[in-house]
């Protein structure tokens, strides 16, 4: 059998009262009932990571984090994933600052690596925080997948834990699942026959 694929899913949203941690659980249960996965949730909140504010870039910083520091914890966890999902509100257009600096904290462990979003907000649903992300992940020489989840708060409907009730946003779910599994696939095949 393969060995399976490990997907992290990150809750961006450190808010008191946020929506994202039912958005978070809501896309690490549809991912939990995928045989070949193994989930882990990343809660910012929990993973109270420091601004980043070494003299080094983090390519090179990271190749030194202390032993059981936070840092150097993260480092190790986003190297243990093959692929990750953003869960993301849309703050002023963008998404979180908490989110910035995770992503900043480590370099190499990102790369090679699909990316895909499942964001929330007013109108445009958190969409402008994702086009944003996309530029950014790119940058971590990560792969954007293309089928994102959106959910609209105004008009919203749950269930009695948040999760969302539709049958769009399941379907865009389950169209973000498939996505992300083939790129976590294809590019840990990648990462392991093609060093780089
Ligand atoms: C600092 C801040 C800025 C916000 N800016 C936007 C925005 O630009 N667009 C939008 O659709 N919603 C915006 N909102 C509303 C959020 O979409 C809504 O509060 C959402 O629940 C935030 O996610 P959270 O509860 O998980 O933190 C903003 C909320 C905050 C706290």
């Amino acid at each position: 059998m393969e060995p399976k694929l490990s997907i992290g899913v990150i809750l961006a949203s450190v808010r008191e009262g946020r929506r994202g941690e039912a958005f978070a659980h809501w896309i690490h249960a549809k991912l939990v009932e995928r045989p070949e996965l193994e989930v882990e949730l990343f809660d910012l909140k929990e993973w109270a990571l420091p601004v980043y504010a070494l003299r080094e870039q983090p390519g090179i910083a990271e190749k030194s984090y202390a032993e059981g520091t936070l840092e150097r914890r993260w480092a190790e966890k986003v190297k243990s994933c093959d692929g990750f999902v953003f869960v993301t509100p849309e703050y002023n257009h963008a998404y979180p600052g908490s989110l910035k600096n995770a992503l900043d904290q480590v370099y190499a462990p990102w790369n090679y690596k699909p990316a895909a979003f499942v964001s929330y907000g007013g109108f445009s649903a958190g969409a402008r925080a994702v086009e944003q992300l996309r530029l950014v992940v790119s940058e971590l020489r990560m792969v954007p997948v293309r089928d994102e989840v959106n959910v609209r708060l105004i008009g919203f409907t749950g269930d009695e834990r948040g999760w969302p009730s539709d049958g769009l946003n399941a379907k865009k779910a389950e169209a973000l699942v498939n996505d992300l599994v083939w790129w976590a696939r294809v590019t840990k095949e990648g990462r392991a026959q093609h060093p780089r």
